[in-house]
């Protein structure tokens, strides 16, 4: 049986794709059943509409505040039967609502090697510390800011040559492989308990 999964996405979606993408092919058993995006001109939403994902789209400005939002979300997961709920490129904390209902069932892709550079702009923090190393991490999401517990990461090498695009097209191929192979591999171990 394959696992319900949530995206949430707040960019273009190229780690959307690539997750769909490794379903198509069998590599991940999972069915992405939502998309969440918290931006209303986000890319990754026509990208799941193509793909005939159900879509919830929400201006986080309508609600009083981050629960009362959450709660939404929640009953959005809860009535497709959602178990994981997978960031990628989400870049909003996650709130008590939702870590409660799926304890380390959340997971974040994060484009440096953690703990180095949280936060936003990870690839220009990087650039600008003029670092040979970064690199790429998956984690446990918890209520701070790219702090979970790390499941994976994976170095790669960059040069003082490398412009702001070339370091990010390096790292979103490395994200590509890596986290539809990382969350498969949650899914195995949660199956095998
Ligand atoms: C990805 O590189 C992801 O690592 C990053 O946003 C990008 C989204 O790209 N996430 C963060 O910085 C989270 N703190 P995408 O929309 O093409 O998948």
């Amino acid at each position: 049986m394959s696992n319900k999964i949530a995206v949430f996405a707040s960019g273009t979606g190229s780690n959307f794709d690539a997750i769909m993408e490794a379903c198509d092919k069998g590599t991940l058993n999972a069915d992405v059943t939502l998309l969440v995006s918290d931006k209303i001109n986000a890319a990754v939403i026509e990208k799941a509409q193509k793909r005939n994902v159900d879509t919830v789209v929400f201006n986080p400005k309508s609600f009083e505040n981050k629960a009362e939002f959450e709660k939404a979300l929640l009953a959005d997961c809860q009535a497709r039967d959602v178990e994981w709920i997978i960031l990628a490129g989400y870049m909003r904390l996650i709130g008590s609502t939702l870590l409660e209902a799926y304890p380390k069932r959340i997971i974040n892709i994060h484009p440096s090697l953690l703990p180095a550079f949280p936060g936003k702009d990870a690839i220009g923090q990087a650039i600008d510390k003029k670092v040979k190393v970064t690199g790429v991490t998956v984690h446990f999401v918890d209520d701070g800011m790219d702090t979970g517990p790390i499941i994976a990461q994976e170095a790669l090498s960059i040069s003082e040559e490398d412009t702001k695009d070339e370091v990010r097209r390096k790292i979103q191929a490395v994200e590509h492989q890596l986290y539809p192979q990382v969350i498969q591999s949650l899914l195995i171990k949660e199956e095998a308990k």
